[in-house]
């Protein structure tokens, strides 16, 4: 039976993990986040399963495979983390590409709707039996432009969500869905017509800080700005500068740029030593939550079973339909002719 070793593993990986396992692998789990210090743990296992957070760098594919071990299967869609020009030839990279993009598009959605209604304000004051609506006011989203960067499967949902509240949609794709039931328009257009701005492409090189200083100077004043995709997609310093001046009217922010050494950790009984973190938290106009838009019970079942299922078919020496590497996007990978990557 194969070993499979969990990093950043909690309790609810082992119970979803377990439950889809049907004794194919013996699982070990590991509470720390896999990086050079770590990854000696995986000594003896067969396979490394590693989520958003794990540095899946140079330095640790090469121990991966002093360890003999050649596939990493991504519990989560991003891989960003991962150095897949490093791996190529040497380890396997496989993950789940689509388990719920109704969970993250829905969790998006809810962080626009409380931030614009000021729920968490008014959840706070009613238990304090404030009733005063003083500072609650919104906007009906009824009639306002959405603007939404990246129109894959999580950004298409999310925009057929906005459509019904009656939203007006406009999106921003280098590569646009051809029956698309919105426009598309360039990326300074869209800063410089939208009310609301969401996030939905993957953190590339083209994409790392695609909202920064300049493009913030653009966007309307008072513009909401939400991120489920991935915390790099936005400068978060000039995010701050945003929400200051009050150019930003508010974020809704499922990510954040330094996420690594603090989401998925209770440091309830600790200093935040994350300055800008913290001061995003005391913000009136900010929710943060700790990368949580996939966390729904459909989302928990499809990732355990697809990760699961991609490692069956590595190990049976079976076509890798969820194979990754960096020759993907320029269709010169040999997944075509050969079914793997390499
Ligand atoms: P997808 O691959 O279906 O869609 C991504 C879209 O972004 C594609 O249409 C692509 O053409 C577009 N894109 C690529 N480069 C772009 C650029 N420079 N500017 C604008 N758009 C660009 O991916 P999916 O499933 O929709 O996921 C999107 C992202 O959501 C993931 O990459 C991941 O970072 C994030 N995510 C976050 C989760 C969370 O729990 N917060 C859970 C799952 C995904």
């Amino acid at each position: 039976m194969k070993t499979i070793a969990f990093y950043d593993a909690k309790p609810y990986d082992r119970q979803y993990f377990n439950a889809a396992n049907d004794d194919r692998f013996h699982f070990r789990f590991f509470e720390s986040k896999l990086n050079a210090d770590t990854v000696a743990l995986a000594d003896g296992a067969d396979a490394v399963c590693a989520f958003v957070n794990d540095d899946i760098s140079e330095k640790v594919l090469d121990k991966l495979v002093d360890l003999g071990i050649h596939i990493v299967a991504m519990r989560c869609a991003g891989y960003n983390n991962v150095d897949i020009k490093s791996a190529y030839r040497r380890v396997h990279v496989v993950h789940v590409p689509a388990y719920s993009p109704y969970a993250v598009a829905e969790h998006t959605i809810g962080l626009l709707l409380a931030l614009n209604r000021k729920l968490h304000r008014a959840y706070n004051r009613t238990r304090e039996h404030n009733f005063s609506l003083d500072g609650l006011i919104g906007m009906d989203l009824y009639g306002k432009t959405i603007g939404i960067i990246g129109t894959g499967r999580i950004g298409r949902v999310f925009a057929n969500i906005c459509k019904g509240f009656g939203m007006r949609v406009v999106a921003y794709d280098p590569y646009p869905t051809p029956d698309a039931n919105f426009a598309y328009v360039s990326v300074d257009e869209l800063c410089r017509i939208s009310d609301v701005i969401s996030l939905h492409c993957p953190l590339t090189k083209d994409t790392y800080h695609i909202i920064n200083e300049e493009s913030i100077a653009k966007m309307k004043h008072g513009v909401y700005l939400i991120n489920t995709s991935r915390g790099s997609l936005i400068d978060s310093q000039a995010l701050m500068a945003g929400l200051k001046s009050g150019k930003i009217g508010g974020a809704g922010l499922d990510v954040y740029e330094e996420e690594s050494d603090f989401f998925y950790e209770d440091f309830s009984n600790r200093v935040l030593q994350d300055d800008r973190l913290a001061a995003l938290i005391s913000m009136p106009n900010v929710i943060l939550t700790s990368h949580q838009a996939f966390f729904t019970k459909e989302a928990m079942n499809a990732i355990a079973t697809t990760t699961l299922n991609n490692l069956c078919q590595y190990f049976n020496g079976e076509p890798l339909p969820n194979e990754i590497c960096y020759r993907c996007a320029n269709s010169t990978c040999n997944k075509t002719k050969n079914m793997r990557c390499f």
